[in-house]
């Protein structure tokens, strides 16, 4: 037998809950000749059994019905459904505080954040301590604020042997430029990359161009393919963001973005530049664009999360209309445009996995390679030539 202090002691309750639970009916008292409270070995053991079930997560309610009836299966799958729910609940929120202190991978939390506020993430990161740039590679390439240097390093390494950044090719370009429906005189090529498509329009136009990315190295290769191929006069390189183009408005007859105005998204690009343009001037611009209603599962998940505003060319058109211009033509880049990026970057690739072994940013390049190679035809990438509407 023991004293209510002593059963207290045994089960960690208080003498106030266990009077509560003799009221209720749950253990049993017996009071002696000298006025003192005893209790059986049968009540330490129902205390333990309703700290067991306690601890499963039932209510005393529940414990009680469970300890004096037959078990009520439907309570208890709704008591297991939501401690369930609540463990998801706990581990995402866990993930993502690991993820911000850097103990973990912080992919899909920079996914996630950039999908549902895309703005207010790169905003954030800039509280962060990143510059404009920065942030904006981070958000589409590292997505990780520990590891971002080290890994813009390698992604850099593997595209400093390479031309093209982007999808693209010397005939689709020249397509694009000869349904501008005037001889340009004044181009503005934005985010130009090492100067592909500069040097093609140098070389088939007679227009001054003024070439503008953020990546000093690439403009550095830009002059010289330009000078190269003999061009190099008629071209200006400016490091500038895409986001605030420090240029003077209204001066540029046409406007060249091949595979960038997805940084600072697509819509955005369109109203922003738009006043770079002289009247009746033109925006070419290419963008990635899902070419079948139904893409395979993988690469739509893929692209869900790498970019997730990737729609249909038929989209981009209302929206091109919808921020002032009107369409002069549209076509989808052949195969050569996609092969010509994506087949130097997987040789690229193989060459480097021997000596860039575990490398984050190889990791993801190969599987970006993998993908898109496999399922090229679910996208593609289009032009659209826009002449800026009165
Ligand atoms: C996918 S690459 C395309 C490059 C080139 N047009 C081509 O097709 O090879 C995107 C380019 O945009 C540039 N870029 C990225 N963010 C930028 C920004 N905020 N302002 C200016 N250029 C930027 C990159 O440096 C890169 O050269």
């Amino acid at each position: 037998m023991y004293r209510i202090s002593e059963l207290g002691e045994l089960v960690g309750l208080s003498r106030t809950t266990l009077l509560y639970y003799e009221k209720l009916g749950l253990i049993q008292g017996e009071r002696l000749g000298n006025g003192y409270r005893t209790y059986s070995e049968r009540d330490l053991q129902r205390l333990r059994l309703i700290l067991q079930l306690q601890a499963g997560g039932l209510t005393l309610k529940e414990c009680q019905a469970c300890l004096e009836a037959k078990i009520d299966r439907d309570l208890l799958m709704n008591r297991l459904q939501a401690l369930d729910d609540e463990i998801v609940q706990k581990q995402r929120s866990r993930a993502l505080l690991a993820s911000l202190l850097g103990e973990e991978g912080q992919t899909d939390w920079h996914d996630q954040a950039s999908k549902v506020a895309p703005d207010e993430h790169l905003a954030w990161l800039i509280k962060q301590g990143f510059d404009e740039k920065e942030a904006l590679r981070l958000k589409w390439l590292s997505k990780n604020m520990n590891e971002h240097e080290q890994y813009m390093a390698d992604f850099m390494h593997v595209f400093s042997a390479l031309d093209r950044w982007g999808p693209g090719f010397e005939g689709d370009t020249l397509q694009a430029l000869s349904a501008v429906p005037f001889k340009p005189t004044n181009i503005l090529e934005i985010g130009c990359g090492r100067g592909i498509a500069t040097t093609v329009l140098a070389q088939n136009t007679d227009a001054k161009i003024t070439a503008l990315d953020n990546e000093t190295t690439a403009l550095e290769r830009t002059i010289e393919r330009a000078t190269e191929a003999g061009v190099a006069e008629k071209i200006e390189t400016v490091n500038a963001s895409m986001t605030d183009i420090p240029l003077e408005k209204g001066q540029y007859d046409l406007i060249w973005a091949e595979g960038c105005a997805y940084v600072m998204g697509v819509n955005n690009a369109l109203k922003q530049w738009r006043s770079l343009l002289s009247d009746n001037g033109v925006l070419v611009l290419s963008d990635m664009v899902w070419s079948v209603e139904s893409p395979n599962p993988a690469i739509a998940a893929f692209l869900g999360s790498e970019y997730p505003d990737l729609t249909t060319a038929a989209v981009r058109i209302e929206q091109a209309k919808a921020a002032g211009y009107e369409v002069i033509d549209t076509f989808t880049m052949s195969k050569d445009a996609w092969e010509a990026y994506y087949t130097p970057l997987g040789e690229r690739v193989a060459e480097l996995e021997v000596t860039m072994t575990g490398s984050a940013a190889l990791k993801d390049i190969k599987r970006e390679v993998e993908l898109m190679t496999t399922y090229f035809g679910d996208v593609n990438y289009q032009l659209f030539i826009l002449a800026k509407a009165k």
